[in-house]
């Protein structure tokens, strides 16, 4: 009887013993890892796993024995902060969790002028292969690090885009930090969007969408990256940009500022100008603090610009369906072209110049800012001369769903119903009309 016992006890351990090997071997990482909030001292090194894990990075600097930095929480998604980096320094690293692993590097910030480079895109989307032929493009360009200008995916609620974002992103992401705006399509859904923990340097559990703006220096520049998808009116963005662009006034060693938002003051696209941000005059506070530059996303093409006195470039071109510009297009629109595109910024001392270019790599133009314009080797033609413009390549007029978001910028939004009651109004007098006859 014991014996019988005995035995049916280690079958209960053999197939108990199988059933967690088999767990473990489950394990695998979903996203990452990728890099955030790379400083001259410092990173945060994310990922996610299929099941909850703890792990440990080993960093390899160029000097020194390998160091590990664990994390002992036994979660599916970390945010592991690596201190104690030097400035300009190449660093290798590798994750290893269970029986994962994944190995990455990175260089950190300047902490002097040195001159540098970066990669600006946005609005990635659906259109997978797209998004994945800018990508391919941009693992090829110099860069220290990425500046997204938001909507990264269609549906920012949805696990299964976010899962595509990663697959198509995760290379690039895990040797080059990405810093990012929030977009209209992160903020679909109720309650935390997953983009705050993904890519909110201030990530913290329970932030909810408020407040989602943040600031990096690099190099001479500072960098402000806004939320232009709330009511800014009455949130506390406006403060805070404010306060920001006054402590970088007397800032040392700063050269430039930049500004990030994924709806900008200015647009020849189907969703327009940001109208909450012009009632708000934010261009003049813009040009008053010295901002060079305002990057921007939301209409799905290439459009470099200027308005009262401030420089932008939208950059919405990294796999979205793209948008036809509008056909009279904006006094501020100096440059546009609806094709799928990166933008290679760089940065020299009192210099900020930078090239478009196209996912096939050919460039789109080159541009240096000069006083408060540019000094562009362009062959884009200016939509306000008097010859015709050279027609944009086919690109595909936005869908209801494309920018049925339910946020400002959205089709829901003034503009939208102006349109519906029109609509309305139209069909009212058809049927009279035909009642008559
Ligand atoms: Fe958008």
């Amino acid at each position: 009887m014991n014996r019988d016992r005995l035995a049916r006890a280690a079958v209960v351990a053999v197939v108990f013993t199988a059933a967690s090997d088999a767990r473990a071997e489950r394990l695998e990482l979903t996203k990452g890892p990728y890099l955030q909030a790379l400083t001259s001292r410092a990173v945060v090194i994310k990922w996610e796993t299929s099941a909850p894990a703890p792990g440990v990075v080993v960093l390899r600097g160029p000097s020194g024995a390998p160091r590990e930095v664990k994390t002992a929480e036994k979660t599916e998604f970390h945010a592991l902060d690596v201190t104690g980096l030097e400035p300009k320094t190449a660093y290798g690293y590798e994750l290893r969790v269970g029986d994962a692993k994944a190995a990455g590097k990175f260089v950190t910030a300047p902490e002097g002028d040195e001159p540098f480079t970066f990669l600006a895109y946005g609005d990635s989307r659906d259109d997978h292969p797209a998004h994945e032929a800018i990508v391919q493009r941009m693992m090829t360009a110099p860069g220290d690090f990425l500046i997204n200008t938001g909507d990264m995916v269609g549906n920012g609620d949805s696990a299964s885009d976010w899962r595509e974002f990663f697959r198509i992103e995760g290379p690039l992401l895990r040797d080059r930090a990405v810093f990012a705006c929030v977009g209209n399509h992160e903020l679909l859904g109720l309650g935390s969007p997953p983009w705050i923990r993904y890519f909110h340097p201030g990530y913290v559990k329970g932030d909810n969408r408020r407040g989602l703006f943040h600031t990096m220096r690099w190099g001479n520049t500072r960098f402000f990256f806004l939320n232009a998808m709330v009511s800014w009116e009455k949130g506390d963005d406006v403060t805070w940009i404010q306060e920001e662009l006054a402590r970088a006034e007397s800032e040392a060693g700063l050269a430039h500022r930049i500004v990030v938002m994924h709806h900008g003051p200015s647009s020849s696209g189907p969703h327009g100008p940001n109208e909450t941000l012009r009632r708000m005059q934010i261009n003049e506070l813009f040009r008053n603090k010295k901002v060079d530059l305002v990057l921007a996303g939301h209409d799905h093409f290439y459009e470099r610009g200027e308005l009262d006195g401030l420089r932008y470039v939208i950059t919405g071109g990294a796999g979205a369906p793209l948008y036809p510009p509008k056909r009279r297009m904006q006094k501020a629109t100096l440059a546009l072209e609806s094709s799928h595109h990166y933008v290679e910024v760089s940065v020299a001392g009192p210099k900020l110049s930078f090239v478009a270019k196209r996912a096939d790599g050919s460039t789109l133009e080159e541009c240096a800012l000069e006083g408060v314009g540019y000094a562009c080797k362009t062959a884009l033609k200016s939509p306000h001369r008097d010859e015709p413009a050279k027609p944009p390549p086919p690109a595909t007029p936005p869908k209801k769903s494309d920018c049925d978001c339910g946020v400002p910028g959205g089709a829901r939004d003034g503009r939208g119903w102006v349109g519906l009651v029109a609509a309305c109004l139209g069909l009212a007098a058809t049927r009279a009309s035909r009642r008559r006859r």
